[in-house]
């Protein structure tokens, strides 16, 4: 594979402070980090709000080292053909940690036992006796020999079923959308439940790691608690709203559920029974923030060189091994003929198409098309104009 030097010097913005070895991508290259640029090529930044911000004419990419971008006007960006990158499965580790140490601590009643232990202070050459009679109230269970349900087996669900494995759990796990990634990382022991009723049927711990959508807000409430087995702990590291509140608490007061473990406290949930409210911290580590500025940064970096996209939220995935031979890269609106003007305007040109490929997302479709022949410098802001001046291209690179 070629390696790729760009003729013209990209200007890098970043918006918020991103960990140094994601700026270090940049090192290679032919890239500037400016934060004083009026008008970078790229931004990246992690919670910016950019909603107000008025994009200049050079801006092609965004990334947002994290998951989520709603920080990012991203429909206002398709519409000018910018791209939007984010970065899933970067601090998936992070969260897998904390999804096991919050199981087996909570299972011990690490938590409780600990705020306990800390009211003891001021009794001086009693707290040994005290912590010796006060023990029996946290007599735990080990996680061994259990069954862990997991809902949801993306970066992170996959990650937390087979290291639960590892600690000699059964584990069931659920998940109609599944992968082919996933497919192929998820250890076989994982059984499968065919529906949601069988894991809550089967499991005496359910850690839960799907996205919020329609289909899954209050997915914990009363019909699904009455399912469950008796005391069975929940862990939430997804998304408050996952869980109705209400019934929770219900389910809490009456021992349905024994313990609820979640990252996303708020008033109600401060005041359940049994409940371990965690400060958000599932992805609040060092190395989950480098993670996701190494990505974004390489993501935003292969773009800008390649044209290849990986990981947006806006364009469709679309890559192809870069030859170092000039290659369009063209956003354009998903109708018919598109590919067919692109490649008339290259015949043009008489110019030979060595590869392509084509990908769509809703409304809009890219295009990646790699010319064989050599192609002259003069040609090439002509035949970026030509390309552009065909109804339905949004933008169009000749890198
Ligand atoms: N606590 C934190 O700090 C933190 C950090 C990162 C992510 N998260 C949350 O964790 C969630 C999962 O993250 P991820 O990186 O594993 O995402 P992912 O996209 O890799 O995986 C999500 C999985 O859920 C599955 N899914 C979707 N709907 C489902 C349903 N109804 N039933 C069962 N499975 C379903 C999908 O098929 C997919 O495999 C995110 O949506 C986010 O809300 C929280």
């Amino acid at each position: 594979m070629s390696t790729v030097t760009l003729d013209k010097v990209k200007t890098i913005k970043t918006l918020n402070n991103i960990a140094q070895s994601g700026l270090n991508v940049f090192n290679k290259g032919n890239f500037t980090i400016d934060n004083d640029s009026e008008n970078p090529d790229a931004f990246v930044l992690r919670s910016f709000n950019m909603h107000s911000m008025e994009f200049g004419s050079n801006l092609k990419a965004i990334a947002r080292a994290g998951a989520g971008v709603n920080n990012i006007p991203v429909d206002k960006c398709t519409e000018q053909g910018i791209v939007v990158f984010n970065t899933p499965g970067a601090n998936a580790n992070a969260v897998k940690e904390i999804v096991l140490t919050s199981l087996m601590a909570s299972s011990r009643n690490l938590f409780a036992g600990v705020a306990w232990t800390k009211t003891l202070d001021g009794e001086g050459d009693q707290i040994p006796k005290l912590v010796e009679a006060g023990k029996k109230q946290f007599v735990g269970k080990e996680i061994k020999g259990k069954t862990l349900g997991v809902i949801g087996l993306g970066a992170i669900g996959a990650l937390v079923a087979n290291d639960a494995l590892d600690l000699d759990m059964d584990v069931i796990g659920f998940d109609p959308f599944i992968s082919v990634d996933t497919a192929w990382n998820l250890s076989r022991k994982v059984q499968r439940a065919m529906t949601i009723e069988e894991l809550f049927a089967n499991a005496d711990y359910i850690t839960v790691h799907v996205p919020l959508t329609n289909d899954t807000r209050g997915m914990f409430n009363k019909e699904t608690f009455s399912i469950m087995k008796q005391g069975v702990h929940i862990l939430n590291f997804s998304r408050g709203e996952l869980v109705n509140e209400i019934d929770m608490a219900v389910a809490l007061e009456e021992g349905t559920v024994g313990k609820y473990i979640t990252d996303f406290p708020n008033e109600n949930v401060l005041k359940m029974k049994n409940t371990v409210p965690i400060p958000h911290l599932g992805a609040s580590t060092q190395e989950s923030e480098e993670n996701c500025a190494i990505m974004a940064a390489r993501q935003v970096k292969d773009f800008l060189e390649t044209g290849n996209v990986k990981n947006s939220v806006n364009f469709p995935n679309a890559s192809l091994p870069y030859t170092g031979k000039k290659r369009v890269a063209a956003f354009h609106q998903n109708v018919p003929n598109m590919v067919g003007q692109i490649t008339q305007a290259l015949s043009n040109y008489n110019l030979n198409i060595a590869d392509m490929v084509n990908r769509s997302r809703g409304e809009y479709a890219y295009t990646l098309i790699d010319i064989d022949n050599e192609v002259n410098g003069d040609i090439v802001p002509k035949l970026e104009e030509k390309i552009n001046q065909i109804e339905g291209i949004v933008t169009t690179r000749i890198i």
